[in-house]
């Protein structure tokens, strides 16, 4: 049960090149991608029309991509153009191909029907191709577990004391209260902390001698584009209300893909706004981030294989999952609303 209708990142721009193939299965569909001699990024379906090998154990020839089984060749657009020893193509065969969009450092893919795919709705994750920013960019994570126990875990905070102490967890987050807001396609979630002594993460990567004013913002888009902003400056400064001109912040796109059911993808980056194009700062963000969230992965993978065991078992609902909910419930609507066109 997947929004059909939306973009999805199948890839970062750098994992598809010319020449070759990159597999990948999207919302259960088996899909190859790779560039064309002239640049642009290509998805197929990964299934030959003739006795469905898939494509991908085939080749690249030029722009075009020739079954490795009999040597059917099909064009960018999916249409069947070439059948060895025969003359006569039939005409419409072919595989079905997806409408992409390179945006932001990522190749979006539309799973959904062609004629809706408006690239208006691709998230506006500008920070990500800016001069005035650098970006750290994270792993292409393959998780096993649903997309929306990793939603889920980007806009639950509460996990944050627990889960990563000695990076972001710090005792006095639970003090501070969340705001939830929901919007139409939308859920944000804010917590800002006043005065408080910097967390060991922010003091690795900027150091300040006072006690801080710190905040993260959440606001997961559906189905599963999710903006992390969070940061700090010293105390006083205006940096609640974004004045502050020395600051830690963050802007953190995390973009999850479905691949099965039990299965996604998750492609993240970190830009910032300061030590513009410091080298040492980009690597030691990365690193920072990667072990922040493979402790995240630990945990939603032990999740899924709790609930796979008994999936219709309850969960006991508390106070501070309101956000996780109400996102819940955003999504379960759009694809009800879609599956009953
Ligand atoms: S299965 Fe692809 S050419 Fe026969
Ligand atoms: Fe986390």
């Amino acid at each position: 049960m997947f929004l059909k209708n939306a973009w999805y990142v199948a890839a970062w721009d750098t994992e598809v090149a010319a020449g070759r193939m990159l597999a990948r299965t999207l919302l259960g569909e088996p899909v190859i991608l790779y560039r064309t001699t002239d640049g642009a990024v290509v998805a197929l379906e990964d299934r030959c029309c003739h006795r469905a090998a898939p494509l991908s154990l085939g080749t690249v020839v030029g722009d075009n991509v020739r079954c490795g089984y009999h040597g059917l060749t099909f064009a960018p657009d999916g249409s069947l153009i070439h059948i060895p020893t025969q003359t006569q193509v039939p005409p419409g065969a072919g595989v079905r191909a997806y409408p992409i969009i390179e945006r932001w450092q990522f190749v979006w893919i539309w799973m959904g029907e062609p004629a809706k795919a408006d690239p208006g709705l691709i998230p506006n994750w500008w920070w990500m191709d800016h001069p005035d920013w650098s970006v750290s960019r994270g792993d292409v994570f393959h998780i096993a577990c649903n997309y929306e126990l990793i939603t889920d875990n980007l806009l639950d905070l509460a996990h944050v004391p627990f889960l990563h102490p000695g990076s972001i967890g710090t005792d006095y987050i639970i003090d501070f209260p969340i705001k939830t807001e929901r919007l139409e396609r939308s859920v944000k979630m804010t917590r800002l902390m006043t005065d408080v002594p910097q967390a060991p993460f922010h003091r690795r990567v900027k150091a300040y001698d006072t006690h801080v004013d710190r905040w993260t913002r959440v606001e997961v888009f559906a189905p599963a584009h999710v903006l992390v902003n969070s940061g700090n400056a010293p105390t006083g400064t205006g940096g609640l209300e974004g004045k502050a001109n020395d600051v830690v912040n963050l802007q953190s796109p995390n973009e999850v893909t479905p691949e099965t059911e039990g299965s996604s993808f998750l492609f993240y980056g970190h830009a910032r706004n300061f030590h513009l194009g410091n080298e040492t700062t980009t690597q030691r963000i990365r690193n920072e981030m990667l072990k922040i969230y493979r402790e995240d992965i630990d945990m939603m993978e032990g999740q899924q294989r709790r609930m796979a065991r008994e999936p219709d078992r309850a969960l006991l609902a508390i106070n501070q999952d309101a956000p996780v909910v109400a996102m819940r419930r955003v999504v379960r609507q759009l694809i009800e609303a879609e599956r009953a066109r």
